[in-house]
């Protein structure tokens, strides 16, 4: 077992999205350690709809190939709508802002459509970590609750991932994809792909392990009432 190192105040400040990993596996006891963990997150009724896989070695390099491949070719399919059209006024804004940042931080012009080409594509090669987990969900109603389950989850995952001094990002783009990788990994059809999240050691030689994205002040999102 890897021993937490981090605080909680360090553990949720240092947390940020890794988009680069060295090739070094964790170990079974240290992914266990951090699934162990992720086991603790509060569901709706305590349902735990979290059904995750986690691929790693071959498993993991041959998904990679059948994503990119598909996806090169247009053929996305996700279980659940992502547009950037959908986003509005300050939502879309920050989106906007997120990626001007992330090319400004790793030196790509906005008009340098092959380099963020390449970029986008790096999410199906999980940003080279050597392990990903696909979080799937069973379908209950509109899907808001148990989608609010699975980001549950999800957090305490990357968390617990940074407490124990590796790192990870969550990756809508690894649900884009769905029925293809339900096929590879013998995921029956009843459970929809949410996201992903790539995982490992982070190469902090690399920008794109130290990116960090600024948050808006507390007051903006928060109203306190007496
Ligand atoms: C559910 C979810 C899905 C995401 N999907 C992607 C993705 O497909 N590719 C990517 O590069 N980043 C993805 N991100 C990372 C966000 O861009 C990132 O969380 C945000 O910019 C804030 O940065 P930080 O995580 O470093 O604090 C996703 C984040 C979340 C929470």
């Amino acid at each position: 077992m890897s021993t937490p190192v981090l605080a909680f105040d360090e553990t949720v400040r240092q947390r940020s999205s890794v988009r680069a990993f060295l090739p070094t596996p964790l170990t079974d006891a240290q992914i266990q350690a951090v699934l162990q963990d992720a086991q603790y997150s509060p569901s709706n009724c305590n349902t735990q709809p979290w059904h995750v896989h986690i691929v790693s070695g071959e498993t993991k390099t041959r998904l990679s190939q059948l994503m990119t491949d598909n996806d090169l070719a247009g053929k996305q399919k996700p279980d659940f709508t992502f547009s950037y059209d959908d986003f509005y006024g300050d939502y879309f804004d920050r989106s906007q802002e997120q990626a001007r940042l992330y090319y400004q931080a790793l030196g790509v012009a906005r008009e340098d459509k092959n380099s963020r080409r390449d970029h986008y594509v790096r999410n199906y090669h999980f940003f080279d970590a050597p392990h990903a987990a696909f979080l799937f969900m069973p379908s209950f109603g509109d899907n808001i609750r148990v989608a609010s389950d699975m980001g549950m989850y999800g957090q305490s995952f990357l968390l617990s991932l940074t407490a124990r001094g590796f790192a990870g990002i969550p990756q809508t783009l690894l649900g884009f994809h769905a029925d293809l990788v339900r096929e590879a990994l013998g995921v029956p059809e009843e459970y929809r792909l949410l996201f992903g999240i790539s995982f490992g050691y982070a190469d902090t030689s690399k920008v794109a392990a130290n990116v960090r994205m600024p948050r808006i002040p507390v007051e903006s999102s928060v109203v306190m009432h007496d």
